[in-house]
């Protein structure tokens, strides 16, 4: 079969919060499919970005008192730790607020009006006059035009569920200012869905057979309602974060115009940065358009209207070509409770990898739950624990471990040709890989693994019905211990092929164990002749993690290391930030971290492994011009690209003196604008809170043998 052409995206996820476990489950099931398909050598490019305009973002910003710029770089700077954390593998990571995005968008748009699909209309809407901007929607509250209850957006009613626009509420006021807001009028642009040209492309794209049946239904509601597909404002009026509209003062885009266009953006910079060289001579336009290559987009369930009426329309109509097809999946809940986007209710990711749980666990629990259909699945705590367990410890590593045993000690890891064997051949690998492959091909990865563990029940089955402990205790029955353990092993391989799209780190430890080199799909079928010693595979889920895991306050686990002393520390501690940097780290510090210490400055071991400490190489350190305190370091900190950190260790070092050391850094503190640039870190260093008391700085300094990137805990 030739190698398809892939170009794979993720839904952008807004850069005003941190991620949360609906945006792990959505990644790691288009990771999985990703992976599937580069094991079976087909060219994939696999991209993602942070949706950094709009409304909400802007007045976070304001609230905060920053520049929306460097909320969406707090943000952006620790997406990295937590999307590696989770083995997401993202070819590039973009942002919609980007060179690219604003050209991408323009020249669509251009397209669009050249091509008679734009519009403009004066329409009213609510103003606030004391913040002197057009309220969105979710920003005004007041009284329910049909049931009276108080304090309702202006869209819906919680109370009653009507439906109206914000115009009809009673007693209207603005959330932003309690001002009550007045109508004023505005030049809008739109985007003219409601042409027969549109309307026929959308009917025919969407009713083809290329979408999930309950997609395409949806799709057929909007397009046959009463009122058909109604003209798409795409613009809005400063003040406004986004990309100005070409030739129009004044006007923005709307967010989600520039949001699904970061796609391209995003794969464009991959492209032009070089990181798509490896797989294909092309340049980006050349590949975006070429009629091979295929497109598809993993979103969820709640912004399908976006994806599968306006995003096609705007690239069929600017003269591009269209996605091939929209992977809608449903939403996660957490023991049944509706995950808030808002709140960020549930089970947090970072929390997650921040108490050490293993990433594997989660992929392989969402996987084994996720199916091609637009369903919820549940996150339960109990069940995530059996299954893991069950499956992964008791079926799969289990059988490395028990046949590995026996190999080591009496056949020097060496295996017998299992080719032959009536027993292999009725495992019939090759019909199960098969089987296997065409599930993660259709996103059914709950039946792929279901598939794979029953093919492993068989294989334990065959190990114990052969008795191997009594064959072991038998001389003249060597030969049948090696061809049962040799069976098993072969098993253990092809399991490992068929799981490595969702456990690719464990995939790695079991290659070393295999002394097979990266697996391909097709070394399923084929069977290891020796293996390595066995080392431990995986551990099983402690319960004692859920419980740290679900409830915020639950101590961490107890044998974790250094988490029983609750001695409070003394008044000068050991390590302390050098007097540059303690200004970055104060002020960087949330309300909310602050509320959790106690009142006698004491702090739990949760909070403490809310900072994350890392080992980083100085690659490089500059004296800044204008600054008698700071040192510039350029930092390895085991990531791809380094960090640059304003240090005020001037005094103590001269800059040759550092370069090449380890030092220890603070890696996801908030990056911080200085006049000389943006800081994004802080490394660690002793001294006197009182300088007067003299002793100097000191850098701390991790022992020979530390590498850059491992975590100091
Ligand atoms: N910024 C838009 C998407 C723009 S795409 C051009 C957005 N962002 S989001 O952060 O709210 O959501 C990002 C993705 O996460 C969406 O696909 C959304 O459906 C998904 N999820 C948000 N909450 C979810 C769950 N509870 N469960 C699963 N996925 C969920 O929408
Ligand atoms: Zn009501």
């Amino acid at each position: 079969m030739a190698a398809r052409r892939l170009f794979v995206t993720t839904a952008l996820p807004y850069a005003n919060g941190s991620f949360h476990i609906g945006h792990f489950m959505e990644y790691i099931q288009a990771d999985i499919w990703v992976r599937f398909q580069r094991m079976r050598g087909h060219e994939v490019h696999f991209v993602c970005a942070d949706d950094a305009h709009g409304a909400p973002i802007m007045l976070k910003a304001q609230a905060e008192g920053i520049a929306p710029e460097a909320l969406v770089a707090r943000i952006a700077a620790e997406r990295p730790r937590y999307l590696q954390g989770f083995l997401i593998s993202f070819d590039h990571w973009h942002s919609t607020h980007s060179p690219e995005n604003t050209e991408l968008s323009q020249s669509i748009y251009r397209a669009l009006k050249a091509n008679g699909l734009i519009d403009t209309r004066e329409i009213e809407q609510f103003f606030d006059p004391v913040k002197g901007m057009f309220l969105p929607d979710r920003y005004i509250k007041g009284e329910c035009p049909k049931c009276g209850a108080q304090d309702q957006y202006g869209d819906a009613c919680e109370a009653c569920g009507a439906v109206y626009s914000p115009t009809e509420l009673r007693n209207p006021r603005s959330t932003l200012s309690g001002a009550t807001p007045v109508l004023r009028s505005s030049e809008h642009f739109f985007f003219r869905l409601s042409d027969p040209r549109c309307v026929d492309f959308l009917r025919d794209w969407t009713q083809s057979g290329r979408l999930q049946p309950e997609v395409a239904n949806k799709a057929r509601e909007w397009l046959d309602g009463e009122r058909g597909l109604g003209d798409w404002d795409i613009s809005r009026d400063e003040p406004y974060f986004g990309i100005p509209i070409p030739d129009a003062p004044g006007k923005y885009f709307y967010v989600w115009l520039d949001a699904p266009i970061g796609y391209l953006a995003s794969l464009k910079h991959h492209f032009d940065s070089g990181g798509a060289a490896r797989l294909t001579p092309q340049g980006f336009e050349a590949f975006l358009a070429d009629p091979t290559v295929e497109q598809y987009h993993f979103i969820g369930k709640d912004i399908i209207y976006f994806h599968t009426l306006f995003w096609p329309a705007m690239l069929k109509f600017s003269g591009r070509k269209v996605p091939d097809n929209i992977f809608v999946h449903g939403f996660i809940t957490v023991s049944g409770d509706k995950m808030s986007k808002s709140r960020g209710t549930g089970i947090s990711p970072l929390r997650y990898l921040d108490i050490g749980m293993n990433p594997e666990w989660l992929r392989y629990y969402i996987a084994a739950k996720l199916n091609p259909h637009v369903e919820d699945i549940d996150f339960n705590p109990d069940d995530f624990i059996a299954r893991v367990n069950a499956d992964l410890v008791g079926k799969y590593v289990n059988i490395a471990s028990r046949a590995s045993n026996f190999v080591t000690r009496f056949f020097d890891g060496h295996l017998a040709d299992v080719s032959a064997m009536p027993a292999w051949t009725e495992l019939d690998a090759a019909a199960v890989s098969g089987q296997i492959a065409q599930c993660y091909e259709g996103r059914d990865f709950g039946r792929a693994l279901r598939l794979a563990m029953e093919f492993a029940d068989r294989i334990n089955q065959a190990f114990d019905a052969a008795r191997p402990w009594e064959l072991a205790k038998d001389d003249s029955r060597r030969a049948e211990l090696q061809a049962v353990c040799s069976l098993c092993l072969a098993g253990f391989q092809a399991l490992t092929v068929w799981l490595k799209p969702v456990l690719p780190a464990l995939a790695v430890q079991a290659e070393r164990f295999l002394g097979s080199g990266p697996l391909g799909w097709d070394d399923a079928q084929r069977a290891p002749s020796v293996v390595g010693k066995y080392q431990h595979l995986t551990t099983r889920v402690d319960p004692r993690l859920l419980e740290a895991l679900i409830s915020p306050d639950a101590p961490a686990v107890a044998d974790k290391p250094a988490a029983a002393s609750g001695k409070p520390a003394g008044k000068s501690a050991a390590a302390k930030t050098a007097p540059g940097e303690a200004a970055a780290g104060s002020s960087a510090a949330t309300p909310k971290a602050a509320g959790n210490a106690q009142a006698d400055g004491v702090i739990g071991i949760d909070e403490f492994s809310r900072v994350d400490l890392r080992v980083a190489r100085i690659v490089a350190a500059e004296t800044v011009e204008g600054s008698d305190k700071l040192l510039r370091l350029t930092l390895d900190c085991g990531e791809p690209q380094t960090r640059t950190v304003f240090s005020g260790i001037r005094s103590a070092y001269a800059p040759e003196q550092l370069v090449g050391r380890l030092t220890v850094m603070v890696a996801n503190l908030a990056p911080r604008k200085m006049k000389f640039g943006v800081s994004q870190g802080m490394v660690l260093a002793a001294g006197w809170d009182d300088p007067a008391r003299g002793g100097g700085i000191h850098l701390l300094d991790p022992q020979a043998g530390a590498e850059p990137g491992m975590r100091i805990r």
